[in-house]
């Protein structure tokens, strides 16, 4: 079993402003497709302590996979993709390709989603919208391919064919 953590980048829900329903719903999916999901945290709309909190948790080692909700938008203060690939070593533009892909089906504003997805060690960091709708229908597009993905980065011999 995998382990996961949630992060949920926004002003407000960090504020107390408004309650964090992006983050519960992530981890309810994770959970769901057998995740363990071991850490949960708010951060507001600050690159650096998205940036913190992005190494922090993944330089932890407790988990392999590492999702943000949030801020992935046009609006001045979203800079969860900047923070993200401030802090990946390497990108995996495959995964927010196939989120973009599968939520243009959905509605034309897909394309406004600046997401990106990178490795950091042996976590993958994967940016998800903030709507728990648009959060949904983004996690739900790529969360069958992922164990095989952090298999391979946990450096277990894993059979492509097999599928
Ligand atoms: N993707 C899906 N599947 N469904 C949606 O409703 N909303 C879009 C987009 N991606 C949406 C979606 C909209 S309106 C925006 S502005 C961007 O995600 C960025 O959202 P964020 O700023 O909350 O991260």
């Amino acid at each position: 079993m995998f382990q996961a953590a949630v992060l949920t980048v926004s002003d407000r829900s960090f504020r107390g402003e408004r309650p964090d329903e992006g983050g519960p719903l992530v981890a309810g999916l994770l959970e769901g497709a057998g995740f363990s999901v071991v850490k949960t945290a708010i951060v507001p709309d600050e690159q650096g302590q998205i940036e913190d909190a992005l190494r922090e948790i993944s330089d932890s080692g407790e988990v392999q996979l590492l999702v943000t909700t949030g801020g992935t938008g046009f609006s001045p203060r979203d800079v969860t993709p900047e923070a993200t690939l401030a802090v990946c070593q390497r990108m995996a533009p495959g995964i927010p390709e196939a989120m973009r892909y599968a939520s243009m089906q959905v509605t034309s504003r897909a394309m406004l989603s600046r997401a990106q997805a990178g490795i950091r060690g042996g976590t993958l960091i994967v940016n998800l919208p903030g709507s728990p709708k648009a959060a949904r229908e983004n996690l739900e597009a790529v969360l069958p391919a992922l164990s095989h993905g952090l298999e391979m980065l946990s450096g277990r011999p894993a059979d492509c064919a097999k599928h």
